[in-house]
């Protein structure tokens, strides 16, 4: 069977209702350009991001009602957007305000485009296309603490569904394997044992692992003076695909990352990795960045080689051990919270 053949197989053609009345990160505010509209796409819809001149962020349908055009590709006119094919003006609603061949009578009803919530946290543009987010964004207090110091890395752009990334960020069993010698020690292949609870959308376990010690290259992690380094990690995974990991060495120091994917289309995603510490705050960005993104492309491979694109949400289509228990109840419980894409 020709590769093509066999990818087409159980693979998801439509996404679920509620994936749309979620947020979703479309990107980072400091990708935003200065003065310019930032082309995006969600959920397999264009949408445009924009500020206008009081500093808040828009977003609307990339799409001119006139002649289809990408407003992506207009600019930015005090408080409106000007699509740069015949230069029609859309206010922050997304209404049609001026039409310069126009030369009398009123606007026509039916020259705008749609609109959708646009917020900011985090550094992050969050958009839901099906008016505001059904669950709240996580509160991640220290990321807007002054004591702590974020780094953004990213945005890591994959061939695969959010899901396979989600998963792949929280998989245990795959650290010695992909990562030896930065995350994991192929001496030690066991994953510890852990318990998942379910507290509505939210998944919480935690973890105590040996970890590799800090490499030459990446000095990153607070273990330096340990000799037995022990890394404790505690998740809450927040349906449908953001992860807030905290981790911590016994003492004061921390680190905390917050990963949450971008659903751009059903075979592609965007992960964005915000890693804040509260300690090393005058180290450069640069080792985190570099760490991250080798970390990111080990994965990339693997999971792009997956099969289906997107996670199965039905048990049976694969096989779980114990130390899966959090792909298991990853995919039990989106399928009750009805954000579970079905697979043909
Ligand atoms: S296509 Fe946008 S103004 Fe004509
Ligand atoms: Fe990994």
């Amino acid at each position: 069977m020709a590769t093509s053949e066999f990818r087409t197989t159980n693979q998801v053609t439509e996404f679920p209702k509620k994936l749309f009345h979620c947020w979703h990160p479309v990107a980072y505010t400091s990708e935003l350009p200065e003065g310019k509209p930032f082309g995006a796409t969600l959920l397999d819809e264009p949408i445009v991001i924009w500020r206008s001149s009081n500093g808040k962020a828009y977003a609307m349908k990339d799409l001119c009602i006139h002649r289809g055009t990408a407003l992506s590709l207009g600019w930015i006119n005090s408080d409106n957007i000007v699509c740069p094919y015949h230069g029609w003006k859309y206010n922050n609603e997304g209404c049609c305000v001026h039409i310069p061949q126009k030369k009398n009578g009123p606007i026509p009803k039916k020259a705008r485009v749609p609109s959708f919530p646009c917020i900011e946290r985090y550094g992050l543009v969050w958009v839901s296309l099906g008016g505001e987010g059904v669950y709240p964004l996580p509160n991640v207090v220290e990321l807007e603490d002054q004591s702590w110091k974020m780094v953004e890395t990213g945005p890591f752009t994959w061939k695969c569904d959010a899901s396979r990334q989600v998963e792949n960020f929280t998989d245990f069993g795959h650290f010695p394997w992909v990562h030896p010698g930065l995350l994991g020690d192929r001496e030690r292949p066991v994953v510890p044992e852990h318990d998942v609870t379910v507290d509505g959308h939210v998944l919480h376990y935690s973890i105590v692992r040996p970890e590799a010690p800090n490499s030459n290259d990446f000095p990153i992690f607070a273990n330096e003076e340990v000799v037995k380094p022990e890394r404790r990690s505690v998740y809450q995974l927040h349906l449908p695909f953001s992860i807030v990991l905290k981790l911590g060495w016994g003492g004061d120091e921390g680190m905390v990352y917050f990963f949450v994917s971008q659903p751009i289309s059903h075979d592609q995603c965007r992960g964005y990795c915000i890693v804040a510490r509260n300690y090393d705050l005058d180290e450069p960005e640069t080792a985190i960045k570099e760490f991250e993104t080798t970390i990111f492309m080990q994965d990339q491979v693997v999971v792009e080689s997956q099969r289906p694109d997107q996670v199965p949400f039905n048990l049976s289509d694969e096989l779980h051990l114990t130390f899966d228990a959090v792909a298991v109840n990853y995919r039990r419980t989106m399928e009750s919270e009805e954000l579970a894409s079905k697979s043909h």
